[in-house]
Formats: C-alpha cells, structure tokens, sequence
C-alpha cells in the first residue's frame, strides 16, 4: 500500500512516499533552521508561515517519485505548535477528500518511536522507547499499538531544548544538539562536574533545567572571580556527560525493572554520537538489545508518520474530514475521535 506522510507539527515540513509503512520512496524535509536561528528558538508564528510556503513544493516533490497515486494518507494532528499543525492537517484534508482516499491522523511521539520499522530494525513488541527530542523527554513501555505506558518524562525542560538553551548562551549556534555533539568530542567530559538532576530518585522522570542553570552559573562565577575562561569544547563536554549519565542511567533501569530486552531511541537527540556509543555499551553489559533508525530518520520526518500511519490503518483507525489538531498530544493517549 502507497502511503502519503505529512509531517508539520514545528520547524520541519515535510511529505513522504513509504511503501507498506516500510520502503521509503521518497522523504522530502525543508528546514526552517535559517528562519529561526537569529532568535536561538523556533517562533511559532515565523514557522506557521514558512509551512503555508512550503508545504506545497515539499508535497510535489515527495509525489514526484512515483506515478502512482498514494492509496492512503497520513498526517501529523499533534503534539505540537498548533499553527504548524494545522497547514499538514488542512493539506492532508484537502488531498485525501480530493483524491478520495482515506487518512490516518497520526501522534508525532508515536512516529519518533516507531521510526526503526522504516530501516526493519523496530523490535517485536512489548520493548522499551526513550524518546528525546526538542519538545520531549520520555521513557515509555510500548506492549502494543494501544497500550503505551508513559513510565516517565522531565519534569521542565527537554533534553534538546537543554542542548540548544546551553549553546545559545555559549553563543555556539543554533540548533544546539549538534553543535554541542561535535564539540564535546573535543572536550574532557570530566573537567567540570555538573550536577546529574534526579540520578537516585527512584522513579524514571527527569529534570533538565538545572542543568542549564548551572552551566550559567558555573560560566559567570569563573568570570567574577577572574579566573581564565574554560574551554567551550570542555565546558560542552562536561554538560553532555552530565545530561546524558542520566538519560542512559534511567533508561537502563527502567528495562531491567520492566523486563524488557528491547531498547528504541527515538527523536532528535538521537542522533546524538555520544548518547548511542554510551547507550549501546549499556545495553550491551546489561543484555539488552538497542535500535535507533539513521540520523534523517530520527529528525522530524514524514517517512516516520507515514509508518504509523500505515500501522494505525491496519489495525482499522481512520480519521474524518473533520480531523483536528492536539497541540497537547500525549503518548499513549488515545487520538480524539479516531
Ligand atoms: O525530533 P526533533 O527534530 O524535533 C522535535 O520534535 O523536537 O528534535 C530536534 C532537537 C533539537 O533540540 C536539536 O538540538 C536536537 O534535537 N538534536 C540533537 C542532535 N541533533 C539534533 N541533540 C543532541 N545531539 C545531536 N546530534
Ligand atoms: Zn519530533
């Protein structure tokens, strides 16, 4: 089955063309990083905009890999900015009355964990997904399609707003992860120990804006007291080894408690080299098996919506014309009116 994925939901618009939610034809991704960069963030109106520009060429690209008219289409209704929303589900809308095929509304945090299915490496259920991105910090027990248990979650800030917070005020760039990522590999990740927030307190929630906080301080306290600037490399180095102890720390526990031998990362901070290296050796001494799609896979995409989608129809959802958008979204919630 061709299945068309529409993905909008904050700074990435993007339309897929995935054969049986598994052959990707095409994934065609238009970034707005240029658009937001001057403001350290994405700005929901700015995005808002730039998806009603670019949705268009981004759909006629993804289409122009086949002939064949897509049989099913899926779109992202929510978590996220809720005027990026709504151009992929009016699009969405627009095509599947026009074409009369049927549409599959789709949740973005179960396409990020999902995503290995695209590449054949999704373990069977019941596994164990950590999902880190820019808007979400979340371990979660994936034992079907309708029954995803949120074990745990941050409770301020994401992990990849950390990442991008941190090398904002660095004055590094914008987005954060991946500067930060290259950058570590040339610092020492023990030159400064910063704090590992909520290591020992026994549940699988997380905290992230401490973190942050302490790098500030840690930055202005050496300028007060007039010693010689850190090194960035070691100071992005250091705030990685302390966001990250946590994030592999909690991930293995809560599969070792659950007894659970799969392991999917999933999200931005995927891509993340250290997170992989230091979660795969993890995994590795616990017994435990890991899967995470490649790095365009783990980045917001249509192929990754496209995927559930096809999951979702298989298993009977189908959502109308009337379909609306859920900026607030949670996993494992059941999407209104499907
Ligand atoms: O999943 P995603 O594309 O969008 C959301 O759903 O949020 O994730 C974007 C986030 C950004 O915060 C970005 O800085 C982070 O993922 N990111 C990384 C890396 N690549 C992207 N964080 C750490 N290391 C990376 N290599
Ligand atoms: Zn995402």
């Amino acid at each position: 089955m061709l299945v068309l994925g529409i993905e909008t939901s904050c700074d990435e618009s993007s339309a897929s063309l995935v054969v049986d939610g598994k052959r990707v034809l095409s994934n065609v991704v238009a970034s707005q990083i240029d658009l937001h960069k001057a403001y350290g963030g994405v700005v929901p109106e700015i995005a808002a905009r730039a998806h009603v520009e670019s949705i268009a060429p981004v759909l006629a690209e993804a289409l122009a890999a086949t002939e064949e008219r897509p049989e099913l289409l899926a779109v992202t209704a929510g978590p996220g900015l809720v005027g990026s929303l709504v151009v992929g589900v009016s699009a969405a809308k627009a095509i599947a009355w026009s074409w009369g095929i049927p549409m599959v509304a789709v949740n973005h945090l179960e396409a990020h964990l999902f995503a290995p299915a695209l590449e054949g490496s999704l373990p069977e259920m019941p596994f164990l997904a950590l999902v880190v991105s820019g808007g979400h910090t979340l371990l979660a027990q994936v034992s079907s399609l309708d029954d995803i248990e949120v074990l745990g979650q941050t409770r301020d800030d994401a992990v990849g707003e950390a990442y991008d917070k941190v090398a904002n005020f660095l004055g590094l760039g914008y987005p954060g992860g991946p500067i930060i990522d290259s950058l570590a590999a040339e610092g020492d990740p023990r030159a400064i120990d910063f704090p590992r927030a909520m290591l020992h307190s026994g549940d699988y929630d997380f905290s992230l804006s401490g973190l942050k906080t302490a790098v500030i301080r840690y930055m202005a306290r050496q300028q007060s007291e007039g010693k010689e600037p850190p090194s960035v490399a070691d100071v992005a180095a250091s705030f990685q080894a302390a966001a990250l102890e946590v994030l592999v720390r909690k991930t293995v526990a809560a599969a070792r408690d659950r007894g659970l031998a799969d392991v999917v990362i999933g999200g931005g901070v995927a891509c993340n080299s250290s997170l992989r290296e230091q979660l795969a050796r993890a995994c590795d001494t616990e017994g435990l098996r890991l899967a995470y799609t490649s790095v365009g896979l783990c980045t917001d995409n249509a192929a990754m919506v496209a995927a559930v989608g096809f999951m979702r129809y298989q298993s009977g959802q189908r959502s109308g014309l009337d379909a609306d958008v859920y900026p607030n979204l949670r996993l494992g919630e059941q999407m209104p009116g499907s």
